[in-house]
């Protein structure tokens, strides 16, 4: 029987830097506390739970509080912001701390009454500095909580796919990932009446060559999909009266772009990879096109005509 690789022994053996080592373990343990409570209900109700306060709180308020505990209490984290938090929130265990932390804590949240899978996705920037290009990410993952729980990562070197045991360990289940040149399925966002006709014009090039509608309502989810059958195209173009789309790049964009390149992927807003742009809002949005290298760049063509 083939030896189980840990998620510990994983990040030590490919050279990661001891603190974001740290800093992705205790991530990993805060995923075990977020699927838990989406499995079993227990949301912090009076009496079930003194850690989380005496009321009910709904799951992505209380998957944003076990993220944000945790990362203060490696003392690593200078500053996070989080798709739930008003504001940037500085570490108050070590401001001095070497990362600064984005992350959208639920991902697919609408989904949690339909029973579909939903994830964490998160960004680690060097320094204490969240304003920055994604091209500078040190490390980006994104928890699943779909009939197994799963955790991706990258800390530049590859992509890698842990899976929860029934012991609550991540297991290696693939190293680096390498998704093909290009792909047959396709995950069409954005309310097609909305779609300006560039756009439209790229899905009908994908419906006319066979591509097969995949999509959830999750992008964690639908960036596994990518990553589990090794290709295919995600979107989330501009929209007629929302030209950026809807997808944050902080906390949704720059984490799966890197992720997804790591993977021999690729990653555009139609006209420009994604960690590439510099942001100047924490709330920014851009629209995206991300898979493998053949889709992103025939959607390049598309968006270019005139
Ligand atoms: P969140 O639950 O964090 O707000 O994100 C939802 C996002 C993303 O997960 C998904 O791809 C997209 O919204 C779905 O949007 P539509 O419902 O417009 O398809
Ligand atoms: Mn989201
Ligand atoms: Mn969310």
């Amino acid at each position: 029987m083939a030896k189980l690789i840990y998620l510990m022994r994983h990040l030590r053996e490919s050279g990661t830097d001891r603190k974001l080592q740290q800093l992705i373990l205790e991530l990993s343990e805060a995923s075990k506390y977020i699927a838990h409570a989406i499995k079993t209900g227990e949301m912090g109700y009076a009496g079930t739970s003194n850690l989380y306060g005496e009321y009910q709180l709904t799951l992505d308020v209380l998957a944003d509080k076990i993220i944000k505990e945790r990362l203060d209490h490696t003392g690593l984290v200078s500053y996070m912001i989080s798709e739930e938090m008003n504001g940037v929130t500085s570490s108050h265990k070590n401001s001095m701390g070497p990362y600064s932390v984005c992350y959208d804590p639920l991902d697919g949240s609408s989904l949690i009454d339909a029973n579909l899978s939903i994830g964490t996705i998160i960004s680690v920037m060097p320094g204490k500095q969240i304003l920055q290009p994604g091209k500078n990410q040190v490390a980006a993952l994104y928890f699943l909580y779909g009939p197994r729980a799963a955790l991706i990562y990258t800390v530049g070197n590859g992509t890698h796919l842990f899976v929860l045991n029934d012991a609550y360990e991540y297991i290696l289940q693939e190293e680096y990932i390498t998704l093909n040149g290009f792909g047959n399925t396709y995950a069409p966002g954005g309310l097609k009446q909305k779609w300006t006709s560039k756009h439209a014009m790229f899905i009908h090039y994908l419906e006319d060559n066979g591509y097969k509608l995949r999509y959830s309502g999750a992008f964690a989810a639908d960036i596994n999909h990518l990553i589990a059958k090794k290709g295919g195209v995600f979107t989330y173009p501009a929209l007629k009266d929302e030209e950026s789309g809807k997808l944050r790049l902080l906390f949704e964009l720059f984490p799966m772009a890197f992720i997804i390149e790591q993977a021999g992927g690729a990653a555009s807003n139609g006209t420009m990879r994604i960690l590439d742009i510099e942001p100047s809002d924490f709330s920014q949005r851009s629209p995206i096109y991300i898979g493998s290298k053949k889709e992103v760049r025939i959607a390049g063509k598309y968006l270019k005509k005139i």
